[in-house]
């Protein structure tokens, strides 16, 4: 028998979790506060570009499951369980604007019933959970953190078939009741304390942009010395302790977690009295990828006045999210030493960026262009027909930030070919 849920925030984190706990058989009501959002959620579309959400969001319209509401009040009434997805957005020194979490508290606290676990899903600095704590203002409604590690682009799959459920909480008998709520996931369910909860999910984030930097800058020693970075990752990837996954270079990490969290890991240490410097290092080192791309392409091609080809906006393949993307990073700079930008991306149709003309297909991306940027590791720019781009381009040179093209094809093409850590 499924619980009643009730999801306040219908972003990518709450309408992920209101999908899959509704796939799961509980009674979901998802909340959010712009009407529009809700109208055309309650017509089964949803406003977000990720792979078997809208299957699962109708799917569970169709069987009573799931349904969305303007405004957190009637969704909380009858709730055993409220999970907290509102934004946390980045606050001007590097610290989460937690002002969303807090309203959301508030105003939920009079309705909830007595014993309703509130569950903040949402990536909060350490000891939010006394934060939601005092804006519930209320001593019967236990807190816990249960923090997401949901990738986009593959976040059903994620939550359906997690790694581990990290769960936190002082109240043993509120943390069982959410675990239960994962029984069917198959995965490790680990309670802990809700610091430790809350740190976890920062760490887990600052490792993997360390990992990610990290091997950017293998890449750079590779193009240094003159090794392929391909062998050294793989060879390096086989001792277990370090595993092939996450190794791939690239133009820089980006998206909507890995910067700010990054960024809040700092701060978070600076306001406890502990310098992160290590971490510094991994956002400078991220930094230094965007200007390494673009000197690549100044190394072919002088910028001032070129037309430039990017193919790929998102920050990464199988999204449409453009935030903190290094595609738009390495433009920015590009357009910065006077270069004018054609950009295509399969799931992006509109950037407000002066200077970048955003095309509708990546052969109009490549007319004229003196450089050719591959900034997001889409499948659809490798069947490019590379012949159609030669006699497209102005000039035969390939920036391929992702490592994604056939380098010896295009050099029998007559391009001039520059990967990451490989040439
Ligand atoms: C990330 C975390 O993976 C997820 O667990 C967390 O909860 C939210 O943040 P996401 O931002 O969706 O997920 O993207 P992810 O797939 O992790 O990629 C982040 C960035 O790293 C992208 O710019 C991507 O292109 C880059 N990346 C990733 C690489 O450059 N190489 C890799 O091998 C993997």
């Amino acid at each position: 028998m499924g619980s009643p849920i009730a999801v306040i925030g219908a972003g990518y984190v709450g309408l992920t979790t209101a999908a899959c706990f509704a796939h799961l058989g509980h009674k979901v009501t998802c909340a959010d506060v712009v009407e529009a959002k809700v109208d055309s959620l309650q017509r089964g579309e949803i406003p977000i570009y990720e792979v078997g959400l809208e299957e699962l969001v109708r799917a569970g319209m169709d069987n009573g499951n799931l349904s969305f509401v303007l405004g957190s009040e009637m969704a909380v009434r009858d709730a055993e369980f409220v999970y907290l997805c509102v934004p946390t957005p980045q606050a001007a020194e590097g610290s989460a604007d937690l002002r969303y979490l807090t309203a959301a508290a508030k105003q939920i606290g009079p309705y909830l019933q007595s014993g309703t676990v509130v569950v903040n899903k949402s990536t909060v600095p350490v000891g939010s959970t006394l934060l939601v704590e005092g804006a519930l203002g209320r001593s019967d409604t236990p807190v816990v953190s249960n923090p997401e590690f949901l990738r986009e682009g593959s976040a059903v799959n994620d939550f359906l078939q997690p790694d581990r459920v990290v769960i936190g909480s002082d109240d043993q008998a509120a943390a069982d009741r959410v675990a239960s709520l994962y029984v069917d996931c198959g995965a490790p369910i680990m309670v802990t304390d809700p610091a430790s909860a809350e740190t976890c999910k920062f760490a887990a984030n600052a490792f993997l942009a360390t990992k990610l930097s990290f091997t950017n800058a293998i890449a750079a020693v590779c193009e240094a010395v003159g090794a392929d970075v391909n062998g050294v990752l793989l060879g390096m990837g086989y001792d277990h302790r370090i595993g092939h996954e996450f190794l791939r270079p690239g133009p820089g990490w980006g998206g909507s977690c890995f910067p700010k969290d990054s960024k809040a890991i700092i701060s978070i240490a600076e306001d406890a009295g502990y310098d992160f410097a290590l971490m510094r290092g991994v956002i400078q080192a991220n930094d230094e990828q965007f200007d390494r791309i673009v000197r690549k392409v100044e190394s072919v091609t002088s910028l001032d006045g070129a037309t430039v080809g990017v193919l790929g906006i998102a920050f990464k393949a199988g999204t449409d999210d453009t935030r903190e993307s290094p595609a738009i990073e390495v433009m920015k700079r590009l357009l910065a030493k006077g270069a004018m930008v054609k950009a295509y991306d399969p799931a992006v149709t509109s950037l407000n960026l002066d200077g970048v003309d955003v095309v509708d297909n990546a052969y109009a991306a490549c007319e004229g262009a003196s450089a050719i940027v591959v900034a997001t590791e889409w499948d659809e720019f490798t069947s490019l027909d590379f012949d159609r781009v030669s006699d497209l381009v102005a000039e035969r040179n390939m920036i391929d930030a992702r490592n994604l093209l056939d380098r010896d094809a295009l050099k029998r093409r007559g391009f001039t070919y520059q990967g990451v850590g490989r040439s």
